[in-house]
């Protein structure tokens, strides 16, 4: 019979040499990532259900002749594990040698994706020989679909069906698949079709998770040119009443690219597509620079700010002294920031005494 795992129970296990207490059901790689053993992965999501394809996050367990995937390998009671070892060094090495034989792009703009440096910064860290094993390669780019958002260049896959499974188990969507395999493999949609023919909604999941750039965020690499730093700024989506956390990419004063952050409390990385991608109206040459009075004719004409907020006041105090405080009823804009949402609403509740104050967002 399958037995349950108890996570209350407290087990010891040996981790690089010292003794460290886990909870019943926690993998390896959850026990070493928590006491920073640094155990590199490539197809691990900590969203996401273990897969085990890359090898990469494999430790020594003695007991055990071969290594293990520690990302699938439950943690037990006296267990001793050794997480780094010339043997282990040699083997992640030789795996991303394959890997990279097949991936000979590893520089890629960090504005392609949240994770998009994964694969390049692991290339980094161990002495890998890159070329080693070139030869064959898999996945056909695909940069010609049309849709607006999503970079699709699959010379860059490296098989980790990371996208693939954030969009069926996170996203719940099932928009993309993996065709064929070895050689042959290819991330497609439903018959193969461009993104704006799948069931895909566009939330960007797939972009943030890929570790090497090869799904990349369209929106955010217009301003790969750009010259300056990229600078995020930790702020909430104020489209609806959810509160993803976001963290805003900026080159100077132009927001160029939103990050879902991994450790929102409401979204632990989630983002429709508005929050992921609806941004362009900040510098948007359409947008009001004055105020703007009503004419008599519908038409509006420029005015000053103190000429426009004299004119505003007049209009509220008109409509109070005549009809009440609940005449008045205020609407905000998901698009204003946060700060003017909560002005509006003190305005409305202080000045009225009313709680006829709304927006989308609902908050
Ligand atoms: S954008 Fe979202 S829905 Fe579309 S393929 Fe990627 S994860 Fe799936
Ligand atoms: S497109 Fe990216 S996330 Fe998807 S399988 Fe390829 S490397 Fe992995
Ligand atoms: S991270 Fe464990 S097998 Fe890929």
């Amino acid at each position: 019979m399958h037995q349950v795992a108890d996570n209350t129970r407290t087990c010891t296990m040996t981790l690089g040499g010292g003794s460290v207490n886990f909870r019943e059901g926690e993998t390896i790689y959850e026990v070493a990532e928590r006491h920073r053993k640094e155990v590199p992965t490539l197809c691990y999501d900590p969203r996401l259900e273990a897969f085990g394809a890359c090898r990469l996050c494999v430790v020594e367990v003695e007991g055990i002749r071969n290594p293990v995937a520690s990302c699938t390998t439950k943690a037990t009671e006296g267990m001793v594990v050794r997480t780094r070892t010339p043997v282990l060094d040699k083997h992640r090495t030789t795996l991303l040698e394959l890997v990279a034989s097949e991936n000979r792009n590893t520089k890629v703009d960090s504005l392609s994706g949240y994770a998009s440096q994964e694969f390049g910064n692991l290339l980094d860290r161990y002495p890998v020989r890159a070329g080693r094993f070139a030869g064959k390669k898999s996945g056909t780019s695909n940069t010609d679909d049309k849709n607006p958002f999503i970079l699709r260049d699959y010379e860059n896959c490296i098989s980790c069906y990371r996208c693939v499974r954030v969009c069926a188990e996170q996203e719940g969507d099932h928009a993309i698949n993996v065709m064929n395999r070895g050689f042959h493999t290819q991330i497609i949609t439903e018959f193969n079709n461009d993104l704006r023919d799948s069931s895909c909604t566009f939330c960007g999941q797939c972009v943030a998770t890929c570790p090497t750039g090869a799904l990349g965020d369209k929106k955010a690499l217009r301003a790969k040119d750009t010259p300056g730093e990229i600078k995020k700024t930790r702020s909430v989506c104020p489209y609806c009443g959810v509160g993803c956390s976001v963290d805003i990419l900026t080159k100077g004063d132009r927001v160029v690219g939103i990050h879902p952050a991994m450790d929102g409390p409401a979204n632990e990385g989630a983002l429709c597509v508005k929050g992921q991608y609806a941004f362009d109206f900040v510098h948007h040459p359409d947008r009001l620079t004055k105020p703007l009075i009503k004419q008599p004719d519908g038409t509006f004409r420029e005015a000053e700010w103190d000429e426009a907020l004299q004119k505003a006041a007049d209009g509220f105090l008109k409509v109070r002294e005549k009809y009440g405080n609940h005449a008045t009823y205020g609407i905000a804009s998901g698009r204003a920031p946060h700060e003017a949402a909560y002005t509006m609403q003190k305005f409305i509740r202080a000045t009225y005494g009313t709680n006829y104050i709304d927006n989308c967002s609902r908050a």
